[in-house]
C-alpha cells in the first residue's frame, strides 16, 4: 500500500512539470519552430494516450510507469530548445535529441533516453530503435496533433481512425496502430480525453484497477524520483530551462539560488531549510515558462496586456508547485517572491504579515539578481547601485531587517 502511495505521488509531481511543459509549448516561438500548433494539455494528453496503449500491448508495472513519465515529458527537448529555434529546419531531430539528453538524468535514464531520442521515429526511418515506448509516443503524438484537441464526437473519432489506419507501416507501427484500434473502441477513452483533466482518471486507471500491482521494482526507482538527490536534480533541470527561455536571464534561477542559500546560511537556517530554500530559488520563475519569449525579450518598454502576461508567472508558479506536491515552506518562499510589503504585489495582494521570512528573504534574493543582470532596455547595475536601488523599496517591497543583512552578505 505504501509502495502505490510513494508511485501516485511521483506521478503526481511528475505531470505538475510536465504541465509547467505544457505551458510553455504554447509559446509563439515553439510553434514557429515546430510549424504546427502543438496546443494546450499536450504532454499530459500523450501521457494518458500512451500508458493506455502501452497496457493493451502487453507493458505492465515498472515499464508501464516509466512509459507515463516518457509519454509526459516527451517534449521536453522542444523547451530545452528555446534558444535554437530562429527557422531551424532540423528542430524535429533537434528536440528529440536534446530531449534525450535532458532525461537521461532521470533514474532508469536509459530507457527513457531511448524513448524520447525516437518519438518521432516512423516505420520509414533507416534508423530505427526498438524502444517500444518511442512507438507509442510516436503514435499518440500524432494522434493528439490530428484531433487538434477538439472535443470528439463519433466523426472525429471515424476521422482519427481513418487516418491512423491508412498510415500503417508508413507512419505508424503495426502492432501499435492497432492496439489504437482496440482503444478507439472504448467511449470512455475519448470521453476522458474530452474532460481535459487527466491527471486523476490516469491515476484511477494504474493504481485503483489495480494496473499496476508488482511495486517491487517500481519502489527503487519511486524512492529516487521521490527523494533528495533527484528533486534537488529536477529543480536545477527545469531551473535552467526557464534560465535559457529569455536570452537575458541566462543563469537568473541559479544565481537567485546561490543569493537566497547565501543568505539562509547566514541567518543560521539548519540545512534542511536551506536546502528547501535552494530549490524553491530554482523553480521560483517556474510559471515563466508559460511567458511568451517575445514578451520576456521585448526590448522597450511593455504594454498593459504584456505586463499583465508577465504577472501570471507567479500564479502558474504558485499552482504548478503546489500540485507538485512540494512542503508549504517551498511553495510560498518560490511563489510569493513579487508580494509587497504594502499589499500591492501579486498574486495574491497578500498583506505583510502573510508575507513569511523565506518569502521576504526570497524577494531579495529575486531583485538583487535581477538588478545586477543586463534586461533588454537597461544595464546590469553594481552589487552596490542594486543595494541603493532596493533601499527605496525599504517598507513597501523589501523588509528593512533582512536587506540590512543582506548588504553585508551579499556585497
Ligand atoms: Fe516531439
Ligand atoms: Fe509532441
Ligand atoms: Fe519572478
Ligand atoms: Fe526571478
Amino acid at each position: 500500500m505504501e509502495s502505490i502511495r510513494n508511485a501516485e505521488q511521483v506521478v503526481r509531481r511528475v505531470w505538475s512539470f510536465s504541465k509547467a511543459l505544457d505551458l510553455a509549448l504554447i509559446d509563439e516561438e515553439v510553434r514557429k519552430g515546430f510549424e504546427i500548433d502543438v496546443g494546450y494539455r499536450h504532454g499530459e494528453r500523450v501521457g494518458y494516450m500512451s500508458v493506455r496503449l502501452g497496457y493493451i500491448l502487453g507493458m505492465r508495472d515498472r515499464d508501464l510507469f516509466l512509459l507515463l513519465i516518457a509519454g509526459l515529458m516527451h517534449d521536453i527537448g522542444a523547451v530545452g530548445g528555446f534558444a535554437e529555434y530562429h527557422g531551424n529546419p532540423r528542430l524535429m531531430t533537434l528536440h528529440s535529441e536534446i530531449g534525450a539528453k535532458i532525461i537521461k538524468n532521470f533514474p532508469c535514464g536509459d530507457i527513457l533516453e531511448e524513448a524520447l531520442k525516437f518519438h518521432h521515429q516512423t516505420p520509414c526511418d533507416t534508423d530505427q530503435s526498438e524502444s517500444l515506448m518511442a512507438k507509442i509516443i510516436s503514435l499518440a503524438d500524432k494522434v493528439d496533433i490530428i484531433m487538434g484537441r477538439h472535443m470528439t464526437n463519433y466523426k472525429d473519432r471515424a476521422r482519427t481512425l481513418n487516418h491512423v489506419n491508412g498510415l500503417v507501416n508508413t507512419e505508424f507501427y503495426p502492432e501499435v496502430a492497432q492496439a489504437f484500434v482496440k482503444l478507439a473502441g472504448e467511449e470512455a477513452f475519448w470521453l476522458y480525453l474530452n474532460e481535459g483533466e487527466l491527471l486523476e482518471p490516469t491515476l484511477e486507471f494504474l493504481f485503483r484497477r489495480k494496473i499496476i500491482q508488482d511495486c517491487s521494482e517500481l519502489d527503487g526507482t519511486c524512492n529516487i524520483m521521490y527523494g533528495d538527490h533527484f528533486t534537488d536534480q529536477l529543480a536545477e533541470i527545469f531551473g535552467h530551462l526557464i534560465d535559457q527561455k529569455s536570452a537575458f536571464t541566462g543563469r537568473h534561477s541559479r544565481s537567485v539560488a546561490e543569493a537566497a542559500v547565501a543568505l539562509a546560511e547566514g541567518l543560521g537556517w539548519n540545512s534542511k531549510d536551506v536546502r528547501d530554500m535552494r530549490l524553491a530559488a530554482f523553480l521560483h520563475d517556474l510559471g515563466k515558462l508559460a511567458v511568451p519569449r517575445k514578451v520576456l525579450d521585448k526590448p522597450g518598454a511593455l504594454d498593459e496586456e504584456e505586463i499583465q502576461t508577465i504577472r501570471t508567472h507567479t500564479y502558474y508558479t504558485y499552482n504548478l508547485l503546489s500540485a507538485a506536491d512540494f512542503s508549504e515552506n517551498i511553495v510560498k518562499w518560490g511563489a510569493y517572491h513579487h508580494e509587497r510589503l504594502d499589499g500591492r504585489g501579486y498574486p495574491f495582494r497578500l498583506q505583510a504579515d502573510d508575507i513569511c521570512t523565506g518569502a521576504r528573504l526570497m524577494t531579495i534574493a529575486d531583485i538583487f539578481t535581477a538588478l545586477t543582470e543586463a534586461r533588454p532596455y537597461r544595464d546590469a547595475s553594481s552589487k552596490e547601485k542594486a543595494i541603493r536601488i532596493m533601499e527605496k523599496g525599504v517598507g513597501s517591497s523589501v523588509d528593512r531587517e533582512l536587506l540590512g543583512f543582506a548588504k553585508r552578505i551579499l556585497i
